[in-house]
């Protein structure tokens, strides 16, 4: 079975198409936040300490596996495995599906409020109104539905078009654009009178705050940020050709990653500082107090529209990364891609309608600890779906299939110290790690 195999046409357009994918709302709206909270400069240290040894390791894992097995991933665990281990692509699957879900629900608010700040909607408004005008958007039946619809009918669009034709051509065309609109605003930020304050808060260095809690953090971060554990590497590194250099690769991409978080504190909490108001992470920060920020700034009315632009590219090419592992099962399996891709997206879009309705008419029906729809499909992937796939890819790359993927990585040579420091991470260090995430995740274990 080995029908997909299509492959990126460049290794800078792999590069770029996984990059788009791990730079995503949670560069953006999270990564500052919890940055500034946890220590700032001595957050950062451990978060590139972690990013740069374990949070390499399992991404390397995962496309390690693609490119060996050249399938997707529910077939790639059972090809180059065994296959009892087939269940670990449909864990990763099924994340997939449940995280687009939601996640495009939320990107579909970024493109509303690309035309409402165009509209200017927001001129003149107080930080109380502008929540008040969130929370009724929001709220509202029919609207975030449609905005959801539009920004899984552009994803499908995208995805239709193919690995090269249409996602690494896409991101070839948003991630320049991206960076360029990301510089202008840490341009505009930084130069704010009182900007100084923001920068404070984000970088001035603050060890007393280190503890286990701001390492769990950080691990959590790494891990959502760089899209592990959702067969999105996988499926992205079966497309990789075999001349390719894969740890140099991963190198490139968490550095990307990593920069652009570190961009979007410099973007964003100078700003937010230097009009007084408190930081936050998640949509309270994007939707509520940065439309207020904009309010007062000077040029804000062009700024405003750029960000939601912003937003929107980088959830734009992290949708469509997550699309693609569950199209090119389907494609496997038969279907041809416009189908598969018309018909998971379709399947994505229905299951995203709840979760808009869970923040809105149907806020009184409560799933996992008293949750609402979207939060419960939110809590259940974050803590507990991507912590186990996760895992699961670190043992399976470790001890089930340690031979294959050393070859993969260091070709017929003899292993480099490199390459065993992985396997001794891949093998000890990261399921131990994530298996605390998971822990302290599901409230077992308190840091
Ligand atoms: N890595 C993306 C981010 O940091 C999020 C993401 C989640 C992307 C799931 C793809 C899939 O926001």
């Amino acid at each position: 079975m080995n029908t997909t195999h299509e492959n990126w046409g460049s290794r800078l357009g792999f590069i770029l198409a996984t990059a788009g994918s791990a730079i995503g709302l949670g560069n953006i709206w999270k990564f500052p936040y919890i940055a500034g909270e946890n220590g700032g400069a001595a957050f950062i240290i451990i978060y590139l300490g972690i990013v740069f040894t374990i949070g390499l390791s399992v991404m390397l894992a995962e496309i390690a596996i693609g490119r060996s097995a050249q399938t997707d991933a529910i077939n790639a665990f059972r090809k180059i495995g065994k296959p009892g281990w087939t269940f670990v692509g449909v864990l990763a699957v099924i994340t997939a599906v449940i995280i687009l879900s939601f996640y495009s629900v939320v990107a579909g608010w970024c493109i509303a409020y690309i035309v409402k700040s165009a509209g200017g909607t927001f001129s003149g408004m107080d930080a109380e109104a502008i929540g008040g005008s969130f929370g009724a958007f929001i709220g509202s039946p029919v609207a975030p539905i449609v905005y959801h619809g539009i920004f899984a009918a552009v994803t499908i669009t995208i995805v239709i078009g193919g690995v090269s034709g249409g996602i690494e051509k896409t991101s070839k065309f948003l991630m320049p654009l991206f960076f360029v609109i990301l510089v202008a605003l840490v341009a505009r930020s930084v130069t704010l009178p009182g900007a100084e304050k923001g920068l404070e808060f984000f970088l001035a260095p603050d060890f007393s705050k280190i503890s286990a809690h701001t390492v769990m953090a950080a691990l959590g971060q790494a891990f959502f940020s760089l899209s592990l554990g959702m067969a999105i590497l996988l499926t992205f590194g079966s497309y990789v050709d075999r001349q390719t250099n894969i740890g140099k690769s991963v190198v490139q991409i968490a550095f990307l990653d990593t920069l652009v978080a570190i961009l979007a504190g410099l973007a964003i909490l100078p700003a937010v500082f230097a009009f007084g108001m408190d930081p936050a992470a998640g949509p309270g920060l994007t939707f509520v107090t940065l439309p207020t920020v904009f309010n007062s700034m000077p040029g804000g009315y062009f700024f405003a529209i750029i960000f939601f632009v912003l937003l929107t590219i980088a959830a734009l090419t992290s949708s469509i990364s997550i699309l693609e592992p569950v199209v090119a099962f389907f494609t496997n399996m038969g279907l041809s891609r416009k189908t598969a891709t018309i018909g998971s997206g379709v399947v994505i879009f229905l299951l995203g309608i709840p979760s808009s309705l869970s923040v809105g008419i149907w806020s009184d029906i409560h799933f996992i600890k008293g949750q609402g729809f979207l939060d419960s499909a939110s809590w259940l992937t974050d803590k507990l779906m991507l912590p186990v796939g996760g895992m699961l890819i670190c043992i399976f790359t470790g001890w089930v299939i340690a031979p294959i993927a050393i070859r993969e990585v260091s070709g017929d040579g003899e292993p480099g110290v490199l390459t065993k420091a992985w396997m001794f991470i891949l093998r000890y260090v990261a399921p131990i790690a994530i298996l605390l995430i998971l822990l302290s995740g599901l409230e077992i274990l308190k840091f």
